[in-house]
């Protein structure tokens, strides 16, 4: 394999977040993490060095260019991102993170005492959109977007709002793409071009994504 990222830092947000409810329950999501995963094995292997932020998964990094600093909650994974982002050269947002969390995490279990439970929750920061107001002319940031509808338009939308370079789509309306599967079936979207692939392998669609940002960057 060319190691064409040599010399390169990439950051990468993987896997789900956790938001604490009380000491044993948390608000999570289906997020497996292996299309980050394989994203950060895709540009360890071509040689970049990648510094991987991962929520829980069940997953293990294996190349020696990968560096993984586990974290549970939002909050912890921006803190992270925004120490180790100014640095790097490429950032992927690819964790499903929680977009909201409660307001206040209580300190003892809560017992099922009434026939109702409110939990409040509060929004959580977006850590794409946050670092996006902070990157740099020569920065590269990649996003990711799972759609029912308004498909290409809600992903647009996104790539502004967040300041990507590109966004990754993933359609629930494609069979065999997305959260819980081996295989993913993307489009990828600049602000002036629409690449659309078939259903692969997500150590495959890694490498689309992985060729697609060496392209727009060092060709
Ligand atoms: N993202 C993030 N921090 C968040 C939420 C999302 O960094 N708090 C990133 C994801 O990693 C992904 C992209 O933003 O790369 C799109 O996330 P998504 O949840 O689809 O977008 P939202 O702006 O939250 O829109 P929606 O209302 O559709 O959930």
């Amino acid at each position: 394999m060319e190691k064409l990222f040599e010399g390169k830092t990439v950051v990468l947000t993987a896997g789900p977040t956790y938001e604490p409810i009380d000491p044993v329950r948390f608000i999570g999501n289906h997020s497996t993490g292996k299309m980050g995963y394989a994203l950060a094995e895709c540009f360890a292997s071509r040689g970049a060095q990648v510094q991987l932020v991962a929520g829980p998964t069940n997953l293990q990094a294996q190349h020696e260019g990968i560096t993984v600093t586990p974290v549970t909650t939002a909050d912890e994974m921006y803190a992270a991102v925004k120490r180790l982002a100014p640095a790097a050269d490429i950032w992927v947002f690819a964790a499903a993170v929680a977009d909201y969390k409660p307001k206040v995490v209580a300190t003892k279990k809560i017992k099922k005492t009434g026939a109702e439970l409110t939990i409040e929750l509060v929004k959580n920061v977006d850590i794409a959109a946050a670092l996006g107001k902070e990157k740099r002319e020569n920065q590269f940031a990649l996003g990711f977007a799972l759609e029912t509808d308004n498909e290409d338009s809600n992903a647009r939308e996104k790539l502004k709002k967040k300041n990507l370079n590109m966004i990754v789509l993933n359609s629930l309306n494609d069979p065999g793409a997305g959260f819980k599967h081996d295989t993913n079936k993307i489009t990828i979207i600049e602000e002036n071009k629409t690449t659309a692939f078939e259903l692969k392998h997500k150590s495959e669609v890694a490498q689309d994504i992985v060729n697609l940002i060496w392209e727009r960057l060092y060709v």
